[in-house]
């Protein structure tokens, strides 16, 4: 029997950030190896995601995963126990069979995930190595440029403002620890800025400031002026990264804007959007047409993805064919890497081969429901994908991911290498 055979698979319920049921997977190996990882859960979904396996009913609101629990404890035990936990795309493709679906939604992408992430953690434990090590050996040593969220918006923070995420990058910091330095100013200074204008009414599901807003123009401004109060230069040292999660107030062309009233078209949206790249220092736009609309995607990156990342999430949702599709028609140019939109780390990171081999650039990314779990701050410096998105800077189940990747930098030592602008294509 080799050391990284699986001798033992378990499922337990777990509670995530929103107080709601998720999985979590343990697996050891006969060597005495442990490992154990908790899948996330999204709120702003993309419909071509993976599906993430709840009860229904009415326990927890339907969020439930008893199913997905047993199906580790049944069908997933019974198919891995005797693998190789080191032979990572053997174990998922073996789980994906098992599932037999195109969306995995006989299992669950929730127990899938938290399985294979759960194996990749046990034969790193077997190996000796932290997991961003066994990932990527002695060249695993590149610091992610975060995108940090200052305000919260969208379905996050129940429709108060259209967009969700309002983020920072400062990709003029030394090092990722200074990152984070500043970043917490910037937060702080938000923070403050809302206490004065009588509007803090605490956070929104991923610990950003609750967004007391009358327009969505009115937090872009306020961004600028915390950025500003916090004593950096705007654009230079730090600069701004959205999440239109369009999909969410997008259909068929169609997109309402609540806070505006005012419902605009495709080319509506790219104008929209194209006039807040030209009046602020806006870095990043995840998603900024919905899902549905590979037109308005495809347009848009001719108008701006010459100098800003156009993101796609609910666009690609972490898969390599779409990434294709995509990068035919000149759509995004960079993708969202989410472990569960999929539901193994097999597929997640033939997504991030497609990226590289089509020229695209990708970031590593939370769902607004999490844990403790610091899986990902392993895969995004042990795959060196240059870019991490994990929500704000409160809350214990962001700062584990921030805490982790500054644990990792220290231990890395002078080998530690900070994306930084460079990311972004900039020059320092
Ligand atoms: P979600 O949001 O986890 O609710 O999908 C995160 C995102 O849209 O990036
Ligand atoms: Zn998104």
């Amino acid at each position: 029997m080799s050391d990284t055979e699986i001798v033992y698979v378990h499922g337990r319920r777990v509670w995530d950030s929103r107080g709601r049921p998720t999985v979590e997977a343990e697996i050891m190996l006969a060597g005495g190896g442990v490992g154990r990882a908790i899948a996330p859960a999204g709120a702003s979904t993309g419909t071509g995601e993976a599906v993430d396996l709840r009860d229904g009913g009415a326990a927890f609101g339907g969020y439930d995963v008893t199913r997905a629990v047993q199906a580790i404890r049944d069908d997933i035990a019974e198919e891995i126990l005797g693998r190789d936990a080191a032979d990572q795309a053997g174990l998922d493709h073996a789980m994906i069979a098992l599932d037999g679906t195109a969306n995995k939604s006989r299992l669950g992408a929730n127990a899938l995930v938290a399985v294979s992430m759960a194996a990749a953690h046990a034969a790193a434990a077997e190996a000796g190595k932290p997991l961003y090590r066994h990932l990527g050996g002695e060249d695993a040593t590149l610091l992610p440029l975060p995108q940090i969220q200052i305000f919260g918006g969208g379905a996050h923070a129940g429709g108060r403002v259209d967009i969700q995420d309002f983020m920072v990058m400062c990709p003029a910091a030394e090092n990722f620890a200074q990152a984070l330095d500043w970043t917490a100013e910037v937060y702080r200074a938000a923070g403050s800025l809302m206490a004065e204008a009588g509007t803090l009414q605490g956070v929104a599901d991923e610990g950003g400031w609750w967004p007391a807003f009358g327009t969505n123009e009115q937090a872009l401004e306020t961004l600028v002026r915390a950025i500003e109060r916090a004593g950096f230069r705007p654009g230079e040292q730090v600069g701004i990264a959205l999440d239109i999660a369009a999909s969410q107030f997008g259909k068929a062309g169609n997109y309402k804007l609540g806070l505006e009233e005012r419902t605009l078209d495709s080319a509506g949206m790219i104008d929209l959007l194209t006039g807040w790249i030209a009046r602020y220092p806006i870095d990043s736009i995840e998603d900024p047409l919905a899902e549905d609309d590979a037109e308005g995607f495809a347009a848009f990156t001719r108008a701006v993805g010459g100098r800003v990342q156009v993101v796609g999430d609910d666009f690609l949702v972490t898969d390599a064919a779409r990434l294709h599709q995509a990068a035919d028609a000149g759509a995004a140019n960079t993708v969202l890497l989410k472990p569960n939109q999929r539901g193994t780390l097999t597929e997640t990171v033939a997504a991030w081969d497609a990226a590289k081999q089509r020229g695209y650039s990708a970031i590593v990314s939370a769902r607004s429901g999490e844990t403790e779990d610091v899986t990902i701050v392993h895969l995004a410096i042990g795959w060196s994908v240059g870019q991490l998105k994990v929500g704000s800077f409160a809350r214990s189940e962001r700062m584990a991911k921030w805490n982790e990747a500054v644990r990792i930098e220290e231990a890395l030592g002078p080998m530690a290498r900070f994306a930084g602008g460079a990311v972004l294509g900039r020059s320092k």
